[in-house]
This record gives C-alpha cells, structure tokens and sequence, in this order.
C-alpha cells in the first residue's frame, strides 16, 4: 500500500512525477562516497519552479525533510537521503533558458550537467570555466551548492566567481531571485553568495545565470616527474612566475600506479616519486621559450628530474587521464578521502608536517596523494585493504582526521577545500570555523529553513 503522504504529495502537487521503486531508492539515496545506507521516502522529479515550491510547501505541511539532488558526485555525503527523506531531484530540470552575448551570460536549470554548460558556451563562442572530471554526471546545482573547485582553479577561481545570479526555493517556499546578474550592485546583504556552497541547507537552487569567459587560449600540457615532495613548491613557484598557467596539479607514484592498472599508459621508462601536470598558454614564441625555460630552470636546480611535453591534443589528454583518472582508478578500494587546504605561502610547512602525521599514522595503509597544489589544496586518499571491515577502517582514519584537523587549525586552513563538509567532515568543522560562526550558520538556518526541513544533519547539527 502506497505511504499516505506520498498520497497527499499526489494530491498537492498533480503532475509530478515520483520514483519509488526500490532500485531508484537506492540510486537517488547515495552519492559516491557509499557510506550510508540509502532509506529515502521517494523520488519527486519536479519539471518546474513552481512544482519545487509546490514540494516545499507540501513539505511544511507534512513535516518532510527534503534532500536536493544534482548528480550526487559529492564526496562528503551531502547527498545522501538515508532517513526517510524526500529526494528531490533536479535532473529533468537541464536546459538552456537563456544567453545574452552582451552581458555574456548564459542562464540555465540547476539540473544541467557541467559539461552540457560547457558546451553550451562553446557553441556560443564563450567559456563555462569551471573544471573537473566528473564533469559529466555532476551538475551545475550541485557544483553551486559545494562551490566546487576542479582542476582550473588557479587561473578561474571557483564556482563562486562565475554565478552572476541565481533563483533559490527557500525552505518555506519562496522564489527568491538573486542579484539580477549584475556585474555591480551595492545594495545591502549579497545572498546570492550566501546560497554558493550552502549544501542544500539553506534553499534549493532551481535556476543560475553564469558569467562567461573568453574562450580559452591555446595551450601545452607538460608532466613533470620530480625528486621529492620538498620541491613541488618550488617548481610551482617558478613555473607561476613564467607562464600563465591554467592548471598546475601533483599526483604522487602510487597514484600512477593505481591510474596505470586502470589502463592509462606509461608516461616514462623508469618511476619517479612525484608528478606534476602543468598546463599553461601559448600561441606565441615568447611564451613557448617561457615554458621551456621554466623547465630547464628546474633540471639545473635538480628540481625536476624528467619530463614530457604534449605534442598533440590527444597527447595532452593522454597526460591528464593520468590525474583526471586517479578517482575512479581507486574507487574499488572505498578511499577515506581528506581534501584540505592551507594559504599557498603556509604549503611547505604543513606539507612537512603532515607527511609526518600520514606517514607515522598510517605505516600499512596504503596511501593516495594528488590535488590542486597550486591553490594550497591536497587530497589525501587512505586505501581500504580488503581484510578490513568498513566501519573499523572508518574509525582508524578518523582518529587520524582529528588529529590532521588540530594540524589544519594551527595552519589556518580548511578540513574541506572543495568537496563540501556534508557528513563526512562534520565532526571537524570546528577546527575550520569558530563557535561564534556555526551559531550564526545556525540562526540563518532558522530564517530560510525555519522547520529544518531543508537537507538536515548536513554541514552542522
Ligand atoms: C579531484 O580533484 O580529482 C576531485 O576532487 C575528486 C577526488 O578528490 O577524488
Ligand atoms: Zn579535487
């Protein structure tokens, strides 16, 4: 027999489509970090704002917590719906609304994966410039409400900087539109801001108009093996100092490994402790003697040890798979996944220390390293052996969080850089924001959320 409420979510909102089959449950319950049991009531697939305000207001009516739903590529279980929620997906809500080639803008449903966005630029002669290798299933709501990052940061920023407006279903019901895609508007409290990398707390994003760029220029890929970890920073810097870089990532021999087992080729004869993937522009001599003197400038110093240049696009995506393809290459293991960030000046000194803190904690563990160095942001992926249970690997990996977030508060840094505090990184948050602001996160909750209905228990309790 159908759930009574499910019967009056009919009733209130006529045309909605609903999923609750248990093979849906599950798929639209869980993100990627597989953790929790998905247990949600059904799957509403709203078509319109309206129908998403509809849901809200029948949720107020019926006591309903609500979990917002884009791709579900998060990896802190933001997500996840494994109490009784109702899933609302955004998934049939993916077109263009809109572009305008004067305030080279493009307005779109939340629903939207990235690389349709991006492609979408593309056909208009624009750049959507956001970047990461889930490019393809995650979506543009869900980059919105993590802030998400990627590969491009160094050179675009994050989500946060190319959302010139936005319209947001509050917890209560109301369409708030935000910021009217101005470029300048000084008129009181942004929440536009606000709402980006609120994980579905505060209000579901249903609509954005995104700033676009020009298009990007041509440019290299080079892979650069290096000696040590002490290094990495200088190669960085030296490299910044030269070349307009568009990305510059590391990746450590184990993570080759991983990616080469998974069928990406070997990029030299021998093995080198650490990799760097270095993309930057060129188009004219001067920067193509830039990039080569870069290179020699690391080779005198000892700081690079080998390297290789793409020499066609297939080349270049050939190096990249070789860090876009880390995720997937060890997701079989069930990673314990840290992703924290410090300032870029701050690198080298936590570098240290928590290679310290990694290496004495984790002595049989085998351990991934990769990331965006170059905005001070690490992922540090700690492998499941298969002769441990889930939950006694989770519970020896968090002794070692606790202990890297009270290293992470020394260094003013952040126990998550991009993939959101959802539930994994809950019990650390205090180690990145005072008291005196998670009560606050909690007294803006109560205006736009006042029944707590909006993705509970996520980000903060
Ligand atoms: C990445 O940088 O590849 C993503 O943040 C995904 C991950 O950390 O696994
Ligand atoms: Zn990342």
């Amino acid at each position: 027999m159908s759930d009574p409420r499910l019967e009056s979510l009919r009733q209130a909102v006529p045309e909605l489509r609903l999923k609750t089959e248990p093979g849906d449950l599950e798929h639209y319950g869980r993100d990627w970090t597989r953790r929790w049991t998905p247990a949600p009531l059904a799957i509403a697939l709203p078509g319109s704002v309206e129908e998403v305000q509809e849901i809200m207001r029948w949720a107020n009516a019926n006591g309903v917590a609500i979990v917002p739903s884009g791709g579900r590529t998060g990896l802190s279980g933001g997500a996840v719906a494994a109490n009784g929620e109702l899933v609302l997906s955004l998934e049939r809500m993916n077109r263009v609304l809109g572009f305008d080639p004067v305030d080279r803008t493009l307005t779109v449903q939340a629903g939207m994966p990235l690389e349709a966005v991006q492609n979408a630029a593309k056909e208009r002669g624009l750049a959507y410039p956001v970047d990461f290798a889930s490019r393809g299933s995650c979506s543009i709501g869900g980059n919105i409400a993590t802030n998400a990052g990627g590969i491009r940061v160094i050179r675009y920023g994050n989500t946060r900087e190319w959302i010139a407006g936005l319209s947001v279903v509050t917890g209560t019901g109301e369409l708030l539109e935000l910021n009217r895609a101005l470029v300048k508007n000084s008129s009181g409290y942004d929440l536009r801001q606000l709402m980006i990398g609120s994980e579905g707390t505060l209000g579901i994003v249903v609509e954005a108009t995104l700033r676009l760029a020009d298009p990007p220029p041509p440019t290299n890929v080079m892979l650069l093996a290096l000696p040590s970890f002490e290094v990495l920073m200088q190669v960085f810097a030296a490299f910044r100092e030269r070349l307009q870089l568009e990305a510059f990532e590391f990746f450590t021999d184990r993570a080759l490994e991983h990616v080469l087992a998974h069928g990406a080729q070997q990029p030299f004869e021998q093995v080198y402790p650490y990799y760097v993937v270095a993309e930057f522009a060129i188009g004219d001599e001067a920067r193509e003697a830039a990039a080569m003197a870069a290179f020699e400038h690391g080779m005198e110093q000892g700081w690079i040890v080998d390297g290789v240049i793409s020499q066609s696009d297939a080349q270049a995506q050939q190096l990249w798979r070789l860090r876009e393809g880390i995720t997937e290459s060890v997701a079989r293991y069930k990673p314990y996944k840290n992703d924290v960030s410090v300032r870029i000046s701050r690198m080298p000194a936590f570098l240290r220390e928590t290679q310290k803190l990694i290496g004495d904690s984790y002595p049989d563990f085998d351990v991934v390293w990769f990331g965006h160095i170059g905005d001070g942001n690490l992922h540090i992926n700690v492998l499941k052996p298969d002769a441990w249970g889930d939950a006694d690997f989770i519970a020896a990996c968090e002794k070692v969080t606790r202990l890297l977030a009270d290293e992470l508060q020394r260094h003013e840094g952040s126990i998550s850089a991009e993939h959101g505090i959802g539930l994994v990184k809950k019990p650390y948050l205090l180690g990145t924001r005072s008291a005196e602001e998670v009560a606050l996160f909690r007294g803006i909750k109560k205006v736009l959320d006042p029944n707590g209905l909006l993705n509970p228990g996520k980000l903060f309790d």
